[in-house]
């Protein structure tokens, strides 16, 4: 290759991570609107993460939080499904793309809305990484109080990357089962978050226990309580456990997050005291972050 080539192929290098650097900024500006920003992670896929981003943004806009979800999952965004906003049009407008107003008035961001329907997203390595990078430069989340992140499931260098690409954290909820339960998935949630500089809020234990709709007998289908047990011995808080609920999948089947459709139900009831913790933690860092002067 002569020089002129080498240098040519230099340049366009410099090119492409100058525009990255650009795309990056972009998105740091058009967050730096928002309040909190906290990401859902779990160790696995298929625990409930989109059920409890969905419902924790509900149960936030419900007590008077302007809220946004953006849904960050790009192999499997369910986030528009399980608020009955499949099929929605985004608009777009010279500052980029506006969300899609949900239930609540939650502001809504998925690689779902772009993506024809029944096409899966087999976009690979730096193609798809760019594409995301692009697609959450371009959204316009105006004055939010809480964004909601939900990540790909897992702790592999999908989630992380596309985790790196977002401004600081305030917060990382861990969802997990029962079932999962293992220290090495919680450790890796944990060693996922330190890796990001994202403090750890807590972790939730999903699909603990059935609670019979009928007589109101709580089973242990898997067994219950080691997610407190583990989140102890990591020491990270324990936020709460969700119980397996028939209503929470018939309401994502109509696309409505149990917070709304069911607030009596057994997973509503169990859940406000998880969004009690996190609301109580965001109040607690609001305080600490308050510069000196301001403290009282
Ligand atoms: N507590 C619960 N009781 C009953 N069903 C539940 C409960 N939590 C989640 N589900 C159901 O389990 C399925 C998986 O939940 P969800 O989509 O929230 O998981 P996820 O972790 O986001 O999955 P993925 O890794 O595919 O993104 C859904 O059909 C959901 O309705
Ligand atoms: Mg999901």
């Amino acid at each position: 290759m002569s020089t002129t080539d080498q240098e040519n192929q230099l340049d366009a290098k410099k090119q492409k991570l100058l525009e990255q650097r650009q795309q990056i900024d972009q998105l740091h500006a058009k967050m730096s609107k928002i309040k909190h920003k906290i990401a859902v992670i779990s160790g696995k896929g298929g625990v409930g993460k989109s059920t409890v981003t969905v419902n924790l943004a509900a149960a936030f806009a419900q007590k008077g939080y302007k809220v946004g979800i953006l849904d960050a999952d790009i192999h499997g965004p369910s986030v528009p499904r399980l608020l009955g906003l499949s099929g929605k049009e985004v608009k777009t407008g010279p500052p980029g793309a506006f969300p899609v107003n949900g239930p609540l008035d939650l502001k809504v961001m998925s690689i779902d809305f772009f993506l024809p329907e029944s096409v899966p997203t087999i976009w690979r390595g730096p193609l798809k990484m760019g594409a995301i990078r692009q697609f959450l430069a371009e959204i316009v989340w105006g004055d939010l109080d809480i964004l909601l992140i939900d990540l790909p499931p897992g702790t592999g260098d999908e989630p992380l990357t596309i985790a790196q690409f977002l401004p600081e954290m305030d917060g990382v909820i861990v969802v997990t089962m029962p079932t999962e339960l293992s220290s090495t998935i919680v450790k890796k949630a944990i060693t996922f978050a330190l890796r990001l500089n994202m403090p750890i809020i807590g972790v939730v234990e999903n699909m603990s226990g059935f609670i019979c709709p009928h007589c109101g007998t709580k089973t242990e289908i898997f067994q219950s309580g080691g997610g407190k047990k583990m989140a102890e011995e990591s020491g990270v808080a324990f936020l709460g456990s969700l119980p397996i609920d028939p209503t929470v999948g018939a309401d994502a089947q109509q696309g409505k997050p149990f917070m709304i459709a069911h607030a009596e139900s057994a997973a509503a009831k169990a859940f406000t005291d998880v969004v009690q913790k996190v609301e109580t933690y965001l109040k607690q860092r609001e305080q600490n972050t308050k510069p000196e002067t301001n403290r009282t």
